[in-house]
């Protein structure tokens, strides 16, 4: 079939009765999963999905894109949500348009390789809920991580998309690694697999227009299978790039509806279907229609995410893309990341970091997980290394990824990082080549087995699996047993409504309010130390008029504070402080905390995160650099290594308890 565009009708009106084109471009529309996890947070809710699903359903898209990726995490953790309902509730909405879900390969919707009774039980859920394609993908590459996941996916009968991560390693397409010969070579593999079609995943928005054509058109001729574009809009170029994809032959491409569209996200639909109206690629799409759909999101659905679109630039595209070659969502990470560690000024030197992270890991392309892996690590070294050490601070991550349960790296690991890594390994100190899966004993039991009396189904069963902490609580909220938190509520628009007035009311200078003036200290204030978990304050206290009044509060930074005492009640009270968008911090378990002698050497948190591994109990013997604790940053296990030999004395968290910068997570002595 011809590639070249051609205008067959001038005259042709914009209603979905006109001609049909010779082969319409068809497209995905991704405003329900890439749209919410690109601009607003993956926070959106499926009860905003409703009022748009029925209308959406009658444009004729080619798929639906309405799970996977971060939903699965982002749903039950911040938002109360059950993820596997979602995709039974929208299949009540839409009836004819195919769903399609994000599949990161024997990741599924998590940040690691599970084991392959997980992934087998996982797809079949998947399936037998309702998803119909299956856009797979590995951080890698390395199709080895493909096998039990397509296994399933054929053998439900459902659309197998293979996709190849875009990556590059110089401004343009080429270099060593990421060549043309490369892609081609990947795409033939996925046709032996047996792909329905294959997508080029460019998540950063690196594809540069020229080289999508080069592209698409070197995949045209080495398959003939339906080849698929995904482009993110991060660095500006995805408009263009879509149209030289089509010039190129491309079969499907991704878009947003206006509202969720630009920035991080994709480019809009609308554009595009102006673009190809009365072509011999005319989408067939009704302009009419989308606008009608984006009237309800704009009036009723987007006041509520407003506030988590990171619109703190007038620019709608970022360069730092086209300069750092940095994903848009990474980036975001690590500028967190650094801010929560208070070093954002250091973020020249993350930059500059970056790429020798990446060629000592492998030039692997940077995409869920491998940014975070790569992007957690720099800063790591950024903020811990000295010039007589590197990789100071290595994650669990980094490890895992050095001792081959990642899969392949496009060229081989930096060996000296990769022995420092491996030295002590948990699985050996000789990396792996073979399929990462290969190595992991079965987790599905033992999930099984550790959600007797929660879970109720393999549903529930495989959320525990692949997300235990979180999983187990999001659990304990669905059945009852414990309250959530007020912050997974959904906002409602009176509470939009509301905000907006108290900004009104404040910009009219109507809640200004006097600052009420010091009154001077008197001769009999009494001073205290009050201690609250491992910070203390010290407290003025003040006689007025017959009843005490506390005088003035300093708060001391836990790091200089001496040991607090040991007959200190259980901090009922006050948690510890909490990182925004986590559940409250349960009390420190009382059993480690009383009638233990705390005299010894404080193993403090260097960075902020949530604690999600004790690999030592109170009593055991540890030696200098063990693992003691695991803090969980930016979805990045640290492994907290004991500062001196010695007895466990005290452990001051519990699994799933935030923990913020210098909390003493444990005694030794
Ligand atoms: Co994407």
């Amino acid at each position: 079939m011809s590639t070249s565009i051609q205008v067959k009708n001038t005259a042709i009106n914009y209603s979905k009765d006109r001609p049909a084109a010779e082969n319409p471009v068809k497209i995905m529309d991704l405003t329900l999963r890439d749209g919410y996890q690109s601009l607003f947070a993956t926070r959106g809710r499926t009860e905003d999905m409703i009022p748009v699903a029925e209308m959406m359903d009658e444009i004729g898209f080619w798929a639906l894109e309405t799970w996977g990726g971060a939903t699965f995490d982002a749903m039950h953790r911040f938002l109360n949500e059950d993820p596997w309902e979602r995709i039974r509730t929208l299949k009540r909405y839409v009836k004819k348009t195919p769903f399609s879900m994000l599949l990161r390969a024997q990741n599924l919707v998590g940040y690691r390789n599970y084991a392959d009774d997980v992934a087998e039980a996982f797809v079949d859920r998947a399936a037998a809920n309702g998803m119909d394609i299956f856009r797979t993908f590995d951080a890698l590459n390395d199709y080895r991580n493909f096998e039990t996941v397509v296994k399933g996916i054929k053998k439900a009968g459902k659309h197998f998309q293979g996709c190849i991560c875009y990556s590059m390693t110089e401004p343009r397409m080429g270099g060593e690694v990421y060549t043309l010969d490369y892609y081609t070579a990947k795409a033939k593999e996925l046709a032996a697999m047996g792909a329905d079609s294959i997508c080029i995943k460019d998540m950063a928005g690196l594809l540069a227009p020229y080289d999508a054509f080069d592209l698409v058109a070197a995949l045209k001729k080495a398959t003939d299978i339906p080849i698929h574009l995904h482009s993110h809009f991060t660095s500006g170029m995805a408009s263009m790039t879509h149209l030289k994809a089509i010039e190129a032959g491309v079969d499907i491409l991704d878009t947003c509806m206006t509202p969720f569209a630009y920035r991080t996200s994709h480019p809009a639909i609308e554009p595009l279907v102006m673009t190809l109206l009365g072509t011999n690629r005319d989408t067939g799409f009704d302009i009419k229609s989308l606008a009608e759909i984006n009237v309800v999101l704009e009036k009723e659905i987007l006041p509520k995410y407003k506030h988590l679109l990171n619109d703190t630039k007038v620019s709608i595209i970022d360069i730092n893309v086209l300069l750092h070659q940095t994903p848009g969502g990474m980036l975001s990470n690590l500028v967190n990341q650094l801010r929560e560690m208070d070093a954002l000024d250091k973020l020249d030197q993350v930059y500059a970091e970056l790429p020798r992270v990446r060629k000592d890991l492998g030039q692997i392309p940077l995409v869920t997980p491998t940014s975070q892996i790569v992007g957690i690590q720099t800063v790591n070294n950024v903020l811990f290394d000295d010039e007589n050490e590197r990789y100071k601070m290595l994650t669990s991550q980094v490890k895992d990824l050095c001792y081959g349960l990642y899969g392949k790296t496009a060229i081989p690991i930096n060996p000296e990082v990769q022995k420092k890594a491996l030295k002590g390994y948990k699985r050996g100190e000789e990396a792996i080549t073979c399929r990462p899966a290969e190595v992991l004993e079965p987790e599905l039991a033992k999930a099984k087995e550790e959600t007797k009396g929660l879970a109720m189904d393999l549903d529930d069963q495989l959320l525990y699996a692949i997300y235990p902490v979180t999983g187990k609580k999001f659990l304990k909220w669905k059945y009852g047993k414990e309250e959530p938190p007020p912050e997974v509520r959904p906002r409602t628009m009176e509470d939009v409504i509301a905000d907006a007035e108290l900004i009104k009311k404040a910009k009219a200078g109507e809640l200004l309010e006097k600052p009420k003036k010091l009154p001077p200290e008197g001769a009999q204030i009494s001073k205290y130390n009050v201690y609250v978990d491992n910070e203390y304050f010290e407290v003025g206290v003040e006689q007025i008029g017959g009843a005490p009044a506390i005088r003035y509060v300093n708060p001391t930074p836990s790091v200089s504070a001496p040991p607090p005492p040991q007959q200190q009640a259980p901090p009922q009270q006050a948690p510890p402080p909490q990182p925004p968008a986590t559940a409250p911090a349960p009390a420190p378990q009382a059993a480690t905390t009383v009638a233990v002698d705390t005299e010894g050497t404080p193993l403090i948190a260097p960075l902020p995160g949530m604690l999600v591994g004790i690999e030592k109990q109170v009593g055991d013997q540890v030696n200098k650099g063990d693992s003691v604790v695991i803090i969980e940053a930016m979805k990045m296990e640290n492994a907290m290594t004991a500062p001196v030999s010695g007895i466990v004395k005290k452990i001051n968290f519990s699994i799933g308890d935030p923990v913020s910068k210098n909390d003493v997570l444990c005694i030794i002595g």
